[in-house]
């Protein structure tokens, strides 16, 4: 690891060497700094071509160094981007596929730039809550212009090097090589040692300029603010490129330095930073690695086309991959096909799907009643009724059809998948593949580890989510798995909340103030409160010692099953979705708190977003504790990709270390202590109150 060393003729290469995305770890920048103090001493060499090994050119800051010395360690970028501004010969960054962050900060500051059609060019810093730091928001709007320069930094998006390289007048790219992109760069770099005549260009010498900058600076300012409420980073990224304007570059840089450094420290920063991190963790199992066995995954099919079968079908589709649903009516089929094209239809319709593509995608799909035409696959996903009954006699079937070493998977939200799997005389084979609705849009996919999945099993099905773009956690069997589990409890305490002196509409706009897309109780309405009435029936006549609000299952005794119905929590208007408050559940509340003997009180937003968010965390400590996720890292993941937990949160048991446990499980013993609620909902579960008592966190 580090950066290559070799001549070409008269012409340096140095080729960044540090898979897989060629990070500017320290080993890489001193290897460059040393090679190019190499070039500078030999006078048979006359230019530098700087290039990535492997596909690519540099995907920046190396993430595995992030918060340890080694990432500031000198020559840090700043130097090194120093060294090459005071470089007598010329360097040319050469760059393909990914030249994003550090990498287009390090290519900015060369002298020129060729780069390969198709390079994929960004600065996503944003992305992590802070600015590039190194220059990036003062050479680039140099380079480009200031307003597509303004885009890229704000949004962090990228932008293909072709797309950057028509820019009328832009400095970025001196040259687009199609081909052997080493040879074109050292070409380019021979005709501009040979041809040299003044000084070497350096975008720091270009001058940034926009006609209205004034109104142009505020107006990018307010869209940045409103775009993002509670990230501060975008509105500030539109400060520094104002600065490539109104500063000279040196005070420019100095400005944007500062500004690095004080994002580098905001709580929103920090939560971005930790869910990167999750997210790359969530796909690692302590048990999988490189050398466990995988399976081959070639033909997938779908068990019921309803909802779900639906979604789940399209995913493969969108991958490009053949899937063959299996129902048990024609009838069936076709509503499920039909749902399908309608959502596609809905795609083109809106532009962002192209009509050829949609006939590709639908010619992959194939459907069937006869389980024999589905022997064959090496992967069958079912997605029949929620009814142990039902499911077990598919898995039966399954089990007498499938050729061996086919994976069995189930969708199942709820029922125990070790009870699935002993029908078959192949548990091993059988996994949860638990999705969320709507199956092709959302990001998330427990995978579900039953106590005889086979390894091999588990690290096909965690591979196969990238394929399909999912997010994938995995967790243990239990009611509920991760997410619905910890759901439960925050939809618990959400009625207590009701029952003691809140609206619905009072304990959706606080959480959602907090950051979340919707309340408890307008999601309830959205799904449907008929589902959890279902969910709740079967888990409280389990367990009748647990104490909780009967409102939701009085309003689904009235038909206030949400929006389906046209009235739940909330009452809907015909053709809306917007929730008004209802007056008959206001009224139903007050009768509901004088049965119960409850004095009704105000209660602030602080307490109603404490007691839903704890709720999350101390079943989360359990999961935890049961080794039904495996690390805190995972639960987070799971409540930002599956339930709109807010991002600048960092999930919930990011939040709750943020705050000190040892402070939310002092919060959790007050409100105990109050009448009104359950003290035994309370009862810090013993990770959360050890992990509090010795001052730790879940991290
Ligand atoms: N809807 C959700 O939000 C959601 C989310 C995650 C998981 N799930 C789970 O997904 C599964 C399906 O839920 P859904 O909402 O899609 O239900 P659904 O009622 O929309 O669809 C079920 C489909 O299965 C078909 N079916 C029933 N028995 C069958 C059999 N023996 N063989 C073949 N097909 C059969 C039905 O004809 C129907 O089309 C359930 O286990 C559910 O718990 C649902």
């Amino acid at each position: 690891m580090g950066a290559l060393f070799h001549t070409r003729g008269d012409v340096a290469v140095i080729t960044l060497d540090n898979p897989p995305v060629n990070g500017l770890a320290c080993d890489v920048r001193r290897g460059i700094s040393e090679a190019l103090d190499r070039v500078e001493t030999d006078a048979s060499l006359i230019a530098v071509v700087i290039i990535g090994g492997g596909k690519l050119f540099s995907a920046g800051a190396d993430i595995r160094e992030f918060g340890r010395p080694e990432a500031v360690a000198e020559p840090n970028l700043f130097s090194l981007l120093m060294q090459i501004e005071m470089m007598s010969k010329p360097v040319i960054a050469a760059v393909n596929g990914v030249c994003m962050g550090g990498g287009l900060e390090l290519a900015l500051g060369s002298h020129y730039r060729v780069a390969a059609p198709g390079t994929d060019v960004g600065l996503p810093e944003v992305k992590l809550g802070i600015l590039p730091g190194c220059g990036g928001t003062q050479r680039l709007p140099r380079a480009i212009g200031v307003e597509p320069a303004l885009n890229m930094v704000v949004t962090g998006e990228s932008i293909k090097s072709e797309v950057l390289a028509a820019i009328p007048g832009q400095k970025l790219f001196d040259q687009l090589i199609e081909g052997d992109l080493l040879a074109g760069a050292c070409d380019f770099a021979r005709a501009c040692a040979e041809s040299r005549s003044t000084d070497l260009p350096l975008l720091r010498h270009v001058k940034a300029s926009h006609p209205n900058a004034e109104a142009y600076f505020q107006f990018a300012r307010n869209t940045a603010k409103g775009a993002s409420r509670n990230f501060p980073a975008p509105a500030k990224c539109v400060d520094a490129v104002e600065a490539s304007v109104k500063r000279t570059f040196d005070e420019g840089l100095a400005f944007e330095r500062h500004i690095f450094r004080e994002l580098l420290g905001t709580p929103e920063s920090k939560a971005l930073r930790h869910v990167f991190f999750a997210e790359r963790a969530a796909a690692k199992v302590a048990d999988i690695d490189a050398a466990t066995a995988r399976r081959t995954l070639d033909k997938v099919s779908v068990i019921g086309a309803g909802t779900m079968g639906g979604g789940i079908t399209m995913n493969f589709l969108d991958a490009g991959r053949p899937v063959t649903i299996l129902e048990t009516t024609q009838e069936a089929l076709d509503r499920g096909v039909a749902t399908i094209r309608k959502n596609y239809e809905a795609l083109v319709r809106k532009g962002k799907l192209a009509a050829d593509k949609y006939e590709r995608k639908m010619s992959l799909l194939r459907t069937t009643l006869d389980y024999t035409d589905i022997a064959d696959a090496d992967l069958v996903i079912e997605a029949v009724y929620e009814d142990l009954k039902v499911k077990e006699q598919v898995f039966r079937t399954l089990d007498g059809v499938m050729k061996p070493g086919a994976i069995l998977a189930t969708n199942t939200s709820t029922l125990d998948v070790n009870r699935i799997a002993e029908v078959t005389r192949r548990p091993q084979d059988v996994v949860g593949m638990h999705f969320f609705s709507p199956a092709n849009v959302m990001k998330l996919l427990e995978v579900v580890r039953g106590k005889a999945t086979s390894r091999e099993v588990l690290a096909t099905v965690l591979d196969l989510a990238k394929t399909i773009r999912k997010t994938a956690v995995v967790s243990g069997v239990c009611d509920g798995f991760i997410g619905n589990r910890m759901l439960d409890q925050y939809f618990r305490q959400a009625s207590f909340l009701v029952e003691e002196g809140c609206s619905p509409e009072q304990v959706d706009r606080a959480i959602e103030k907090f950051g979340f897309a919707m309340g408890p109780f307008r999601v309830a309405d959205l799904a449907g409160n008929d589902i959890g009435w279902a969910i709740r029936k079967r888990r409280y006549i389990e367990k009748p010692h647990v104490r909780y609000s009967r409102v939701g299952d009085v309003l689904c005794e009235m038909g206030r099953f949400g929006q389906k119905s046209g009235a739940g929590f909330y009452d809907y208007v015909e053709g809306r979705r917007d929730a008004v408050p209802s007056p008959i559940v206001k009224d139903l509340l007050v009768q509901f708190r004088k049965d119960a003997g409850i004095e009704p009180r105000k209660i602030g937003e602080d307490e109603i977003v404490h007691r839903l968010v704890w709720a999350l965390v101390n079943e989360g400590a359990r999961v935890l504790e049961e080794g039904i996720s495996g690390k805190a890292s995972d639960v987070d993941v799971v409540y930002l990709t599956g339930y709109g937990f807010p991002r600048h949160r960092g999930g919930p048991m990011c939040y709750a270390d943020t705050v000190g446990l040892y402070n939310v499980v002092r919060s959790m013993r007050q409100y105990a202590r109050n009448p009104n609620d359950d003290a035994a909902f309370w009862e810090p579960a013993p990770l959360l109150a050890r992990l509090a008592a010795e001052g730790k966190s879940f991290s």
